[in-house]
Parts: C-alpha cells; sequence; structure tokens
C-alpha cells in the first residue's frame, strides 16, 4: 500500500484526475454527502442526503462505494450492500450524535418502554439500528412517525427531530437526549440578527436545529430539501435572497449552484468537523489503495438491515 504522504505533497489538480481515472478503472462510485468540501462535491457520482445516499447506495451497479461523508452513512450503504466493498477515506470521520446512544443503553430504554416502537434516526451505528423497529433520515422522520400510527415511540438519538416529530403529527414521542453539536447550537438570536441583516430573506432550517428555531424558520427540510427549494423557486427568493440553518458546506454548494440568489448562512461558525476530514488526498489513497474498508458483523448487519429496509418501505 502507498504511504499516504505521498498523497499529501500533490497538487488537487493531480489528485482529482487520479480520483476520475480510479473510479473508471476500479469500477467504483463515489457517493458524497452534501456537506463534504466543493472540491469533492465536484467528483461525486451521486451528491446528496442521507436518504438519497442510502438510495443510491441499493441503484448502483458498481463493485465499490467510495463513501465522501462520515461514517453511520457508509455502514448504511453496507447495511444495504453486503456484496458490495464499502470505504470510508478517513475512519476517524464519525458522527458525535450517534456516539451518543449504545446498544446497552438502548436495551434500558426498550425495558423501560416495553410497548414503544423504537425509531432511530440514521445518524446511529449499525448496533443501535439493530435493536431499533425503523430507521429514518431528516426528509422522511416526519412520514415514518405518521405511519406508525398512535403508538407510543422511543425516538433516538436527536431529541430535536423527535421534538420536531412530534410537533408535526401529535404523536406520542419519548425523545433520546442526543443532539448534534453543529446544529444545537443555532439559536434564536441567530435567527433574529440574519432576519436584521437580510430583511425579507427565506430562512430554511434543518430539523436537528432545536424547536425555538424551527418555529420561526419559514421552511424545514433535508439537505436535499433545502438544494431542491432554492433551485425551484429562484423566481421568488431571488430579491432578497435566502438564510440556510444548516452546515457550512451545503450553504457554499446552494451559493455556488445558484449564481442569482443572495445565500447567507445562519451561522458561518457552522462547520461539522469530522465532514471536512474527507480531502481530495484521502479519496484519491483510498480509491487507489482500496483501504478503509467498512465491515459489519452479519448478525447486526442483517437486525439493522430490516429497520433500514422497512424505511424504504415507507419513503
Ligand atoms: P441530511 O440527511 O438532511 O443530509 O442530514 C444529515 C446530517 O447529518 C445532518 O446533520
Ligand atoms: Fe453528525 Fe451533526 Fe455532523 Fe450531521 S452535522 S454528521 S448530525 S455532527
Amino acid at each position: 500500500m502507498t504511504d499516504i504522504r505521498e498523497y499529501f505533497i500533490l497538487p488537487a489538480d493531480e489528485l482529482s484526475e487520479r480520483i476520475r481515472r480510479a473510479k473508471k478503472e476500479k469500477n467504483t462510485v463515489l457517493l458524497v454527502h452534501n456537506y463534504q468540501r466543493l472540491e469533492i462535491q465536484a467528483l461525486a457520482d451521486f451528491l446528496g442526503d442521507s436518504l438519497g445516499l442510502a438510495r443510491e447506495a441499493t441503484r448502483t451497479d458498481a463493485e465499490k462505494i467510495v463513501f465522501c461523508g462520515v461514517d453511520f452513512m457508509a455502514e448504511t450503504a453496507k447495511i444495504l450492500n453486503p456484496e458490495k466493498k464499502v470505504f470510508l477515506p478517513d475512519r476517524r470521520a464519525n458522527c458525535p450524535m450517534a456516539a451518543m446512544i449504545d446498544a446497552s443503553a438502548l436495551k434500558e430504554a426498550k425495558k423501560k418502554y416495553p410497548d414503544a416502537t423504537v425509531v432511530t434516526y440514521v445518524n446511529s451505528t449499525a448496533e443501535v439500528k439493530a435493536l431499533s423497529d425503523i430507521c429514518c433520515t431528516s426528509s422522511n422522520a416526519v412520514m415514518v412517525v405518521r405511519s406508525l400510527g398512535d403508538r407510543q415511540i422511543l425516538f433516538t438519538p436527536d431529541r430535536n427531530l423527535a421534538l420536531y416529530c412530534q410537533e408535526q403529527t401529535g404523536a406520542d414521542v419519548i425523545p433520546w437526549e442526543g443532539h448534534c453539536y453543529v446544529h444545537d447550537n443555532f439559536t434564536v438570536d441567530d435567527v433574529i440578527n440574519g432576519k436584521k441583516e437580510h430583511p425579507g430573506a427565506l430562512l430554511i432550517a434543518h430539523p436537528e436545529c432545536r424547536m425555538e428555531v424551527l418555529n420561526k424558520a419559514d421552511l424545514v427540510a433535508s439537505t436535499s430539501g433545502m438544494v431542491n427549494y432554492v433551485r425551484d423557486h429562484q423566481d421568488e427568493i431571488r430579491e432578497h435572497g435566502v438564510i440556510i440553518g444548516t452546515e457550512i458546506g451545503l450553504v457554499e454548494q446552494i451559493d455556488q449552484d445558484n449564481p442569482d440568489v443572495p445565500v447567507f448562512p445562519l451561522a458561518s461558525t457552522a462547520v461539522c468537523a469530522t465532514m471536512k476530514l474527507t480531502t481530495l488526498a484521502k479519496v484519491a489513497w483510498c480509491i487507489e489503495n482500496e483501504t478503509n474498508e467498512i465491515i459489519l458483523d452479519d448478525e447486526i448487519r442483517k437486525q439493522a438491515y430490516n429497520a433500514v429496509k422497512r424505511m424504504l418501505e415507507i419513503g
């Protein structure tokens, strides 16, 4: 295997070219999340949110997937594709929210709420998914909760998404006390200041934000929901612009793709540090050397598959 330090000294255009070539030669697709660096987004075979990426992982004919995102996303691709090799360019690229619940804590909670249906956000480990009845993502969480009728729901691990689903559906939701540090940090003051600085601008917020922020948003959407909304409503938002309440990588993408629309971040400090661990050098090293493969215990994978599959059948 080539030493990764040999890649760190190469210029960006050479790294991009090598990644393009390796994708073809090695029958590999690059699935890229919306928060990735723009130079990584530019190489994507598919760019999207967690749900779109999970669906795309089931559609691709390629033998291998290099996942540019965080660990739970690559694991979800592996859960859905046991026969494919899935790689994560930097194994430290994790989602801190996923670490806010583990299998033993969930087993205890299930004993406490034996009648509850466990709905688990995909931002979770394979072990936690395996103990859950159904998964959801930011774009289908409300639909998933609604599909469960009047059953009591133990919603893990994102407290804010749980409360948003409760508010939208009126369901009996018990929220787990987890959160995303990037979205939980947005405040009502950020909203007040943003609206003062950009009068008339539309505020779109991600459902991982706190309820007090979501209550002030004009629209709540997943990352791809935001991309699609801005693309499809140019005429309405061209004059006053749009304030984006999520991670900065998506703000940069929307700004780049909509040159006629003024695009503002709700907070320019909203950076997901682990999303930014993926660099061109690490992707080139990973794809050329087929390193950092995701390996899951087969029993856990099969149980987690049931929860992910059930989600994909709903929406
Ligand atoms: P999306 O599924 O909306 O892209 O969200 C993933 C995520 O991690 C948000 O912080
Ligand atoms: Fe996890 Fe938050 Fe980063 Fe999304 S933005 S991957 S929820 S830490």
